[in-house]
């Protein structure tokens, strides 16, 4: 495996990503994690990742000193080059003006193995303020770009290298290859990372952790809890058992889809909750957005707890928590990853509950996720499906939830989906869906004219769904998924498209 020491990058994660395609296992530490832990895992590199610190300002992000004598491969990115660079006795001033985008970079030799089978002229990404200004000692400078002399060194005989661009961003184009030769060609690591070999390892990891005791999952269908039951499943068999609350708030054919694919294919315990009326008994009369939401998830913590005792005594409880979810942040000023993450959590369950927890992906990156659900078997439908919120419909209902208007916004998405994915945009971005507002309009239909509800369509482009921008989807789309719901979905006489990116709107419009 391959080390990752975090100094705050907002990329930390990205390189590890890059790495795992790689076919290679990677972990992020903390920039301060002591050497003598990271040696203890045996790692065959050490990466150290960029930040938004200046290495000569006091207080500065430092690695434990003893790294640098483990007598691994190290590559330092943007603040990792400067820091191997301070700490051998180069120098890093600050540049001129902060360097900022596209780049060429010119290799200037070609022995050097981190660009092996690579051209001379690469394109590459910059985002730095200081720069190297003199070579640390026993290194060269192995590549140069219009601003930098040393925008690639290496110490040939440490095996220390560093690089001021960013190889792990899509805008340096090689960057993969850059990385693969580090891993491969420098650090000696196989290929040996596929969630084809993973499955067998962590099938050994869930046995040994739960023995023969039983195991509780709450399977909303989701990508990440459906791939954890297919993944518990298969290592404990009927030990499982699913429960799947139909809280009322689902799109159509959810409940059905789970219970062919889970129950019927897949042959797991499952427990199907209906508790729909209650949930939208609860709901009478609120329209303010956090009370729904409030109310949406004491009623689900309620209705699961009760489940749970129904499905009889399990020790266990198993959670698709993911890695990004357990990364411990770096608290450096300028980190964008130690803003305060997502605050939905409505699904999540109250530690008090009596359980231990099984995390059987938490690992896993949200794409190994989905490389694992197919190879589990698990159909794309599911694998690849967007993201859906907790509070399902609820948040998608402007103002009050009546059992009317799920029917209408529920008809109106079963189209949404059903024409987004015939035109294959579906897979392309990250969600896609209508919202019904509480506001009706006047219309004519035939000769009558009609006062209905008005379906709002948002399709956006994100990586996590912290940001986001609106899809400029094709007029003919737009006109097809118009024209049939209105035709098709009683209630509904206008449909208008949400452009806004966010920040500033959100990507729910509660
Ligand atoms: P917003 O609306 O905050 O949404 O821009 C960002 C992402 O989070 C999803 N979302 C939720 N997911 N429970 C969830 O599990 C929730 O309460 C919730 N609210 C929003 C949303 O669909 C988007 O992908």
């Amino acid at each position: 495996q391959i080390v990752i020491l975090d100094f705050g990058s907002q990329y930390t994660q990205v390189i590890a990503r890059r790495i795992r395609e790689c076919n290679v296992y990677s972990i992020i530490l903390r920039y301060d994690t002591p050497a003598e832990e990271i040696a203890a895992m045996q790692p065959k590199g050490l990466i150290l990742s960029g930040g938004p610190a200046s290495v000569y300002t006091k207080g500065a992000p430092q690695p434990d000193k003893a790294i640098f004598d483990l007598g691994i491969p190290i590559l330092g990115i943007c603040y990792g080059l400067q820091l191997v660079a301070q700490y051998l006795g180069g120098k890093v001033e600050k540049g001129q003006k902060r360097e900022y985008g596209k780049g060429t970079l010119q290799v200037k030799d070609s022995f050097c193995a981190l660009f092996a089978n690579l051209p001379e002229k690469l394109q590459v990404w910059n985002s730095h303020g200081d720069k190297l200004t003199k070579l640390p000692r026993g290194f060269k400078s192995v590549a140069i770009t219009e601003n930098s002399d040393y925008a690639a060194i290496e110490n040939h005989a440490k095996k220390m290298y560093g690089l001021q661009f960013h190889p792990e961003v899509a805008h340096t184009p090689q960057g993969r290859e850059i990385i693969s030769n580090f891993v491969h060609n420098i650090c000696g690591c196989g290929k040996l990372w596929t969630m084809h070999s993973y499955i067998d390892q962590a099938v050994e990891a869930i046995r040994n952790q739960v023995g023969n005791e039983k195991v509780i999952l709450g399977l909303s269908g989701g990508v990440d809890s459906s791939v954890a039951a297919a993944l518990l499943h298969k290592a404990i068999g009927n030990q499982l058992t699913c429960i799947f609350v139909n809280n009322g708030l689902l799109r159509g054919r959810e409940a059905k889809t789970v219970q062919e694919v889970f129950g019927r294919h897949f042959k797991i315990k499952l427990q199907y909750e209906d508790a729909s009326n209650l949930f939208l008994k609860r709901l009478k009369g609120v329209t303010d957005p956090e009370r729904k939401r409030k109310i949406i998830g004491k009623t689900f913590i309620e209705v699961f707890e009760a489940a749970t005792k129904r499905a009889g005594k399990a020790k266990f409880l198993a959670q698709g928590t993911l890695y990004p979810d357990i990364i411990e942040s770096v608290p450096i000023a300028g980190n964008p990853a130690a803003m305060i993450k997502s605050h939905h959590n409505v699904g999540g369950l109250p530690k008090k509950m009596r359980f231990q927890l099984v995390e059987p992906l938490k690992s896993l990156f949200k794409d190994e996720v989905r490389e694992l659900g197919l190879e589990l078997g698990l159909p794309r439908e599911i694998v690849l499906r967007q993201p859906f919120p907790g509070p399902g419909l609820a948040v998608r209902i402007l103002g009050e939830v009546t059992p009317r208007r799920c029917e209408i916004l529920r008809e109106a998405d079963t189209i949404v989906v059903e024409e987004m994915k015939t035109s294959g945009w579906y897979y392309k971005i990250w969600q896609s869906f209508a919202v019904l507002l509480p506001v009706k309009s006047v219309g004519v239909m035939g000769d009558e004219r009609t006062y209905d509800y008005t379906i709002a369509l948002r399709a956006v482009e994100s990586q996590d769904g912290m940001t986001a921008d609106w899809v400029k989807l094709p007029y003919d789309l737009l006109e097809k998924l118009s024209s049939r719901i209105i035709n098709e979905v009683k209630g509904v006489n206008r449909v208008c498209f949400d452009i806004s990116s966010k920040p500033p709107a959100t990507i729910e419009w509660e």
